[in-house]
This record gives structure tokens, sequence and C-alpha cells, in this order.
């Protein structure tokens, strides 16, 4: 999960970054209000912020300066609701002004590739980070951090002598790149970027942008964590099949598609996209049911997809493992009489592995008008392809 610039100033805060005042705002009449406080601090200067989560909203002209409270208010109106790179506006923050003399770059991420996290630094931070890696990949710093031992006082050393800061330079620095490996930790990041982390007229080091990636599969220990999802921008099935525990990505197909275990979900989409060429329909979610296949889940699956107004047939391919196959069939049963009325779209299920022919026999006597058996997993995907075109 990706945090607005505003909350990942709040985590920094938290934890010792330094960071200027700031407080957001929807209206400009709260720019105007949050303006007058903050402004106090920095000689009636404020710095009027775009939050949309991407970069390059400086270039963009969504990162003004504004003088007095009059101009922050103008501004703050002008920002909102404008377009960065297909994301609207909906949120100011008004933040302290800073007197800026140097501008620098930090970063810690997940290095994948070399199985460790990396943290890269540069004495030529700012707006143009992207390009200054690519045409002058020297000037940015790269050095490995040990998950074990993170960035200790020796590595920030290291990593501050990497980027050729001078002496003074850096030893005001890399107390501060300790403190943002805390942040990275204790917050179970994958992303703490300080872009740019400047130093100001007095000699301060302040970090005046951040952007923060936060690890969703370390949800659990972080109890905070949830109010910080951006709820007005989640997809309403996306946030139904999140609250009742289902593995949903909401596509923009017409088959909807239920299955259990990750990579048998993987195969029926592109199963299913390869079916769907002939008759112009594709694929409409993800949906992994796990091993759990019980009248409820299945009945919290069917429901979520059948609420996909695009949706006009559903595949319900399930290998039976552990989960037999008859208790899978148990499963639709019972969800369709959960349902009831609700059900209303012809799903096609193929079913097989444990337990397949009593699982086959439990829908046969069923008999139900909405469902059709195929035996085959490519009979099944064209079958479900065939019924979403035809209706
Ligand atoms: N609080 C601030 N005070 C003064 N200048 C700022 C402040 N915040 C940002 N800036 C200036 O605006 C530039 C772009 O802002 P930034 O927050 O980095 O947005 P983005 O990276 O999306 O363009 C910064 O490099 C800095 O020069
Ligand atoms: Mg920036």
């Amino acid at each position: 999960m990706d945090l607005f610039e505003y909350q990942a100033r709040d985590v920094f805060e938290k934890h010792g970054v330094p960071v200027l005042a700031g407080a957001v705002a929807t209206t400009p009449e709260e720019a105007r209000a949050a303006a007058e406080t903050i402004g106090a601090k920095s000689g009636g200067v404020t710095v009027v912020k775009a939050q949309v989560k991407t970069g390059g909203r400086g270039k963009a002209g969504g990162v003004k300066v504004a003088k007095s409270t009059d101009e922050a208010e103008q501004l703050a109106g002008q920002i909102l609701g404008m377009d960065i790179k297909g994301h609207t506006v909906h949120q100011v923050m008004i933040a302290q002004g800073a007197q800026i003399a140097e501008e620098y770059y930090f970063s810690i991420l997940l290095d994948r590739t070399n199985r460790t996290y990396l943290a890269m630094c540069s004495k030529e931070g700012g707006m143009d980070i992207e390009q200054l890696a690519v045409e002058r990949p020297e000037a940015l710093a790269r050095i490995a951090v040990d998950p074990n031992v993170g960035i200790d006082a020796a590595k920030a050393q290291e990593i501050v002598d990497a980027a050729g800061f001078d002496a003074e330079t850096g030893a005001k620095i890399a107390p501060v790149l300790e403190t943002l490996w805390k942040v990275y930790r204790d917050e179970d990041a994958t992303l703490v970027e300080v872009n740019p982390l400047v130093k100001d007229n007095d000699g301060n080091i302040v970090a005046l942008d951040g952007k923060v990636t936060l690890d969703e599969n370390a949800e659990f220990r972080h109890e905070d964590h949830a109010a910080l999802e951006d709820k007005a921008a989640a997809d309403p099935l996306e946030a139904k099949a999140k609250e009742k525990g289902l593995n949903y990505v909401k596509l923009d197909g017409e088959v909807g598609i239920i299955g259990n275990g990750a990579g048998l979900v993987m195969s029926t989409l592109d199963v299913v996209a390869y079916a769907g060429e002939a008759h112009g329909v594709k694929p409409a979610n993800f949906l992994d049911i796990g091993g759990g296949a019980n009248a409820q889940v299945m009945a919290d699956g069917l429901d979520v997809i059948l609420g996909d107004e695009q949706v006009r047939s559903v595949f319900v391919n399930v290998f039976g493992g552990i989960t037999a196959c008859d208790e899978v069939a148990n499963g639709i049963k019972g969800a369709l009489e959960i349902l009831g009325d609700h059900a209303t779209k012809p799903l096609v299920v193929r079913l097989d592995g444990n337990n397949v022919d009593a699982g086959r026999a439990i829908l046969n006597e069923l008999n139900h008008p909405l469902v059709t058996q195929v035996d085959t997993m490519d009979g099944a995907a064209a079958k479900a392809a065939e019924l979403a075109a035809s209706k």
C-alpha cells in the first residue's frame, strides 16, 4: 500500500525523522485556515502540495509556494481538482515553507534480485532523480543493506561517503538515515524514499517529500495501518471481497472466475482469455477461494462476482485436493441456497481430483437450471465464454 505524502510525513514524525509542519485540506477555506497556523512558523510562507499517489507533482504544477494566507487559499483552489497523470487531486497538504540550500536524495527499498535491501543516496536530489539514475548513474550511490543489521552508524557513514558528502554534511545526514531505516524496519515498509532530503539555510537536514510503501502482508502486526488505506479509491467489489477475507482482483471482462489455489486460478484466466477470443469476451476477475470451499465461502465468492454488472457467466474451476470435490459440490449447492434469487447468471462448473465422482453426482442430482457441468478445463472455459457471449 502506497501512502500519500502527508501520511508519510506523519509516519516520519512519529519515528523522529526531521520534517516540517503540514496539514491536509480538502477545500480552499480549510487550506486558508491551515496556512494561518502553519505559515506562522515560517514567516507567513507555506507550500501548497497536491496529494496524489504519483511523482512529478512539482513539474505538473501541483506544488506551489504561497506568501500569504490569501495566496494559499487561491492556490489550493487551483490545485484541488487538478489532474496529475490521471490522478485527480482531492486533497492538498499545506506545508511549512523551507529555505532550501541544497536538495539530496535518499531511499531504502527491497532489492528482490539480490535478495537484500538497497539504500540509494545522491547529493543531487530534487525533481529529476530518474533522469539522473539513467544519465549519470555514478552520481547515485547504491549500497546493499543487510536486513539483519540494517542501517547502523557504520552503514550510514558508508552511505554518505559513497554519495560523496563532505564530512560536516555527512555527519548531519547519517543520523537521519539511521532513523529512516527504523521507519522502514518498524513499519514493515518495502520502500521509504525522501526526495528531496534538504539542507536548509540554517544547516538543518529536513525530509521535504516522502514516499512510503507498506507491505500489506505484514498488516496483521500493524493495527494502525488499516486507517491509512484510501477507502475512497478502492474498488467497491474489491473492498467487499477484502471484508470477507477473499483473494479477489477485479478485471475488465465478462466471465467471472472462481478457483481454489492461486496457480489454478491464474491458468484459468489464461484458458478463459484464449477461449474468449472467439466470442469477444474476457475474464472478469481473479478469485482464489483457497482451501476452504464450504457453502459460505462459495456464497461469498459468488456474491462478489455476481455483484459485478459486467459479468455474464461464471466459471467455477476446482481441483479437489485436501478439500474433496464432494465438499465443493455441497458448497456450491449451499451457496445457491444462500443466494436464492441473487444467483441470476449461469455457472459452469468443472470438478476434478479427490472424490470427483461423488462431487459430480451431487451436482447432477441437484439439477439446478443455472449450473452446467463440464469435465475438462478447456471445455468448461469454452462453455463459459459461449454463455457470456450469448447473454
Ligand atoms: N515545504 C517546502 N518548502 C519549500 N520548497 C518545497 C517544499 N516542498 C517541496 N518543495 C520544492 O518543490 C519541489 C517538488 O516537491 P516534492 O514534494 O518533491 O514533489 P514531487 O516530487 O512530486 O515533484 C521540491 O524539490 C522542492 O524544491
Ligand atoms: Mg519529490
